[in-house]
Parts: structure tokens; sequence; C-alpha cells
């Protein structure tokens, strides 16, 4: 038999917009597998660091890429900006992205623990990624609130940040992830943006059901007539 095709849901868009807390509240609310791919990058370029080589380097980046390794992925170092920072660089190199291409695809396809669907969020999920994705959604904001937003949340879990330099990371983080030849950062043309500059959490979240709510229940039912049984799905 052949596999069946999976709803997926694509949540793009720029650093710190809220992308990943909607992608994950999604994810839950559907019973969905969830990949906050944007942890791969940030795996590459810290062990790139780490290694004492520069996340510019193309031949280091692209090795540690082939190399990574899924348990990699729990290191809570990832969260930090350096981490993000170095993410963003190894990021624009062509062959980091072919090498974590197919983790996503197989992901997309194949959830774990026999999830019905799954919720990818990053960059190039819409565009390059699944581009045949059930639903998706780029979710944006200001460059200001992002910051602030980012800012607060480095100051809840006892950081130090200085707020004018989270400004200035996010800024050159939007500029290379906009700019770079390969997958750049922008709306595919079938995804439908959120701005969340002037919404909570909550608000977000409802916004973003009733964009994706229609079209990932559709496909949850087309899977429930093709399985023939319709309490599976
Ligand atoms: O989403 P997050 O902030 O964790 O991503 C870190 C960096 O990884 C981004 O700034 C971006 O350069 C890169 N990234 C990417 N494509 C993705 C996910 C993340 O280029 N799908």
């Amino acid at each position: 038999m052949n596999q069946p095709t999976l709803p997926i849901i694509a949540v793009d868009g720029p650093a710190a917009s809220g992308k990943g807390t909607l992608a994950r509240r999604l994810a839950t609310h559907f019973d969905f597998a969830y990949l906050d791919t944007g942890k791969l990058y940030r795996a590459v370029g810290l062990k790139v660091v780490r290694t004492g080589g520069d996340p510019e380097d193309e031949e280091a980046a692209e090795a540690a890429a082939r190399a990574l390794d899924t348990t990699e992925l729990d290191d809570p170092a990832l969260s930090g900006d350096d981490a993000a920072s170095a993410a963003s660089k190894v990021a624009a190199i062509d062959g980091v992205r072919q090498a974590l291409l197919e983790f996503q695809r197989s992901f997309a396809a194949m959830p774990p623990e026999g999830k019905k669907g799954a919720v990818l969020d990053g960059r190039d999920i819409g565009t390059v990624i699944c581009p045949e994705a059930t639903a998706k959604l780029f979710v944006t904001a200001d460059v200001e609130t992002r910051a602030d937003r980012r800012h607060k949340e480095l100051l809840n879990r006892g950081e130090t940040s200085i707020y004018p330099r989270v400004l200035e990371d996010l800024k050159a983080r939007d500029a290379r992830d906009m700019n770079r030849a390969s997958a750049p950062l922008k709306p595919a043309a079938d995804a439908t943006v959120l701005d969340t500059t002037a919404m909570d959490v909550e608000q977000a979240f409802a916004e973003a059901l009733k964009i994706v709510g229609g079209k990932v229940q559709e496909a949850l039912d087309v899977l429930a007539e093709d399985s023939g049984d319709p309490e599976l799905f």
C-alpha cells in the first residue's frame, strides 16, 4: 500500500516573531509531531564554533551538518544568542542546507510516534522543504516588537540582555536570512501572512487556527476516507 500523504503545516517567519510558540501550539492542538528546524542550524553553528571553526567556513560547516546527530538537538545551549548568530551564518551555506534537507522532509512525510501530521517551523518550510504543505503560515511582527519580546524573554530566563544589542542582532540576522542566495527568508506565494505585532499569544493562536484549521481538517477527512475508517483520524 502507498504511504498516505499526511497533513503538514509550514510555519515560517523571521527570528522572534512568535512562530515557534505558535507552531508548538498548533502541533499540540492537532496532536501532530513538531520540528523546530532552527535547532538544526543552531546545532551545526554551535558545533563549528565549539571545535574552534568559523561558521562562515563552507567546508567545516557542511561537514558538521553531514555529521549532525539528533541527540545534539537537546543541548540547552542551542537557545542562546551565540548559537543563533552562528546558525544564521551556516544557514547561508548551500551545502549545509542540502545536508539538512532530507531529515526535514522525512520528518514531515513520516512523523515520529505514528503521528498523523507534522508542523515544521523555520524560514524555508513553505518555499523549499515542503512546498506541497497542506497549510502555510508566514508569521511576522515589527522588528522593534520582536526585539522587545526577545529582550523580555532573556531577562525572564535570568540572562543579561541589553535591548539595543538585541535589536541590532535581530536586524543583522534578518538581513542575513533575507538576502542570502540559498533559500532566502520570504513568504511562499500561497502562504498567509500573520502579523502578530498587535497580538498576544492567545490572539495569534486563534488567528492561526482560523487560517489553517479548515485545510488541516479537510486533509484529515481525506485520510480517514482513504483508510476506510472514519474513527482513525
Ligand atoms: O528559528 P531560529 O531563530 O532558531 O533559527 C536560527 C537561524 O537558523 C535563523 O536565523 C536562520 O538563519 C536559520 N534557519 C534557516 N532555515 C530554517 C530555520 C532556521 O535558515 N528553516
